[in-house]
């Protein structure tokens, strides 16, 4: 039996419990060598709201370079893609680079946005479910670099995934294949991968981009703590540890760094975390690929590279990706 989209009422949000407590992947984080937290953490409400910030940001090219190939090349994509998609949003976010898609795709059928952050993942699904009645909206609150299940989708619609962000940069390398794997699978035979991908560059302009003048990603950094303050009742003075960015050459990624300015012991969790004076929290990465480190990317995961775009300044790569 197959309802209308339109009667179907407001989306729904499908939780998927986390099967790992907070604290325990917290302490975990910050009892090892060198201390790291999970940046998934970054998103809570404050977080998100600042995240959406920095893709405003002058030095914050990479979404901009993104939306501008997305808004060239919807055509074409929705070309490849063919009538009754079904999308599927890994980081779905303020949901502005979807409607792009939805707008240019032949009768899209469902969007299934996957996020962590549970209030703009209601919001976002809300906005969408009025702004296209036929679409069916099958919100998924989760973790998506944890398995989870699909939700059913309609019957005879394609299943295509849309990674956008440089999201997979956030990866370790051989995450990265592992976690495009698991979205191999889940797109099935026929599918495909709309992949958005920041590419290796200058150090420069990678530094800017993630260390900006108005202190804006600083504060979206810092936010983590202030989050451990408030949700696992730690002790950290955010007075005492500085944001620092800086582009690993030899690694090819952004680091992002919480230092220490002192040495202290913080309460976290009920649980005494030692610093050093300078030692840092690695609370995140960002991975730059060139072309021969992406196709191996893509091919290690099961894809097949059908086009790659960039924009004009040559920033960012657009790939579009299918099932092998
Ligand atoms: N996917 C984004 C990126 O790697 C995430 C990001 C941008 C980010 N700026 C950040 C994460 C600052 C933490 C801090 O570019």
């Amino acid at each position: 039996m197959t309802v209308p989209a339109s009667r179907q009422g407001v989306p729904r949000i499908v939780a998927r419990p986390d099967t790992r407590p907070m604290r325990e992947e917290v302490l975990r984080g910050l009892e090892s060598e060198p201390k790291t937290l999970p940046p998934k953490l970054f998103y809570d409400e404050t977080g998100a709201h600042l995240f959406e910030q920095i893709c405003e940001l002058p030095e914050y090219y990479l979404t901009r370079a993104e939306l501008e190939i997305l808004r060239a090349r919807s055509g074409e994509i929705a070309e490849l893609a063919g009538p009754r998609v079904a999308l599927l949003e890994y980081g779905s976010g303020a949901g502005v680079k979807i409607r792009l898609l939805l707008n240019a795709l032949e009768t899209p059928a469902a969007y299934v946005p996957i996020d962590i952050s549970r209030e703009q993942l209601g919001r976002v699904s809300r906005e969408l479910h009025a702004e296209y009645p036929g679409v069916a909206i099958r919100p998924l609150n989760a973790d998506y670099t944890l398995p989870l299940a699909v939700p059913p989708l309609p019957e005879g619609s394609r299943r295509v995934a849309f990674f956008p962000g440089s999201t997979i940069g956030n990866f370790h390398p051989m995450e990265a294949a592992i976690f495009l794997g698991r979205v191999r699978r889940a797109v099935g035979k026929g599918g495909a991968l709309i992949l958005g991908v920041d590419r290796r560059k200058n150090a420069t302009t990678l530094n800017a981009a993630y260390d900006d003048s108005a202190g804006v990603t600083a504060a979206f950094n810092l936010n983590i703590l202030a989050r451990l303050n408030r949700d696992l009742h730690a002790h950290f003075d955010l007075r005492t540890f500085e944001h620092r960015a800086f582009f690993n050459s030899r690694a090819s990624r952004v680091e992002m760094h919480l230092v220490s300015t002192v040495e202290q012991i913080v309460m976290v969790g009920g649980e005494p975390i030692h610093f050093d004076k300078g030692e840092t929290i690695w609370t995140e990465s960002s991975y730059k690929y060139d072309r021969a480190r992406l196709e191996e990317l893509i091919e290690t995961a099961g894809f097949r590279l059908r086009e790659l775009w960039t924009n004009r300044k040559r920033q960012f790569w657009v790939a579009y990706l299918e099932a092998v």
